[in-house]
């Protein structure tokens, strides 16, 4: 069993995905960290990240690791942890060069397609998953915010790590990713026709997550 959870940056997929799988008892995928990942490993190696076969050999180089260990993904990159790492800003800022990339698509797919026949129920999130991932999933939610309260809940988020960011600096930061999630020529960030959409503008984190089960329960 498939449930896919897509959608813009900061619409609330990552934690609401963690909570359902919590409560379906399934593994968790996060895709977005895959991404990522690719994004640390080909900066650290001083790559050119408009070169797309360049980035396919950092992909093959390097050994990535992407476990659940109590429920979260734990990301590693030649045995190095970079759960945290991976997070950075330099990082958010690049992962569109990597996003674009179909050769790298299409080899993470092949491991998101993996993970799925090695686990019985799984939830995963991102932004192509309900359309070119798992076409056939069973289970397919598009989560939708606006993005004044995308960025209020991510200034929250970074204050309680202690970084204080410009709020309009975060919403700017919001538009330029949903403009090149929604424009890339491969996979874009796409609503899948057969996707229940949520707006979680005025939901809190349990509001989403209940009616996810809820729509879930109904068709199980
Ligand atoms: O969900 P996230 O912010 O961690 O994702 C980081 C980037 O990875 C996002 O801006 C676009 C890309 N991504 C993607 O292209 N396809 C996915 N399925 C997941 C993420």
């Amino acid at each position: 069993m498939i449930v896919t959870i897509d959608g813009p940056a900061g619409s609330g997929k990552s934690s609401v995905a963690k909570i359902v799988a919590e409560r379906l008892s399934a593994a968790f995928l996060d895709s977005g960290a895959m991404y990522r990942a690719v994004t640390l490993a080909a900066m650290d190696e001083g790559t050119n990240l408009e070169d797309q076969a360049a980035l396919l050999a950092v992909l093959e180089g390097k050994d990535f690791n992407f476990d659940i260990t109590g429920g979260r993904m734990v990301v590693s990159i030649d045995g190095i942890d970079a759960t945290e790492s991976i997070r950075r800003l330099d990082v958010t800022e690049n992962v569109k060069y990597i996003a674009r990339a179909p050769m790298i698509r299409s080899k993470l797919v092949e491991i998101q397609r993996q993970f799925a026949r090695e686990h019985e129920i799984i939830v995963t999130e991102g932004r192509d998953l309900g359309t070119v991932v798992f076409p056939d999933a069973k289970f397919k939610f598009f989560l939708v915010a606006d993005p004044a309260e995308r960025a209020r809940r991510r200034h929250a988020e970074l204050a309680e790590k202690g970084t204080d960011i410009d709020i309009a600096k975060l919403e700017e930061d919001i538009r330029l990713r949903d403009a090149s999630d929604i424009e890339r020529e491969h996979s874009p960030l796409l609503k899948a026709d057969d996707a229940i959409e949520i707006d979680t503008t005025p939901l809190d984190l349990p509001g989403v997550v209940e009616k996810i089960l809820f729509y879930v329960s109904r068709k199980a």
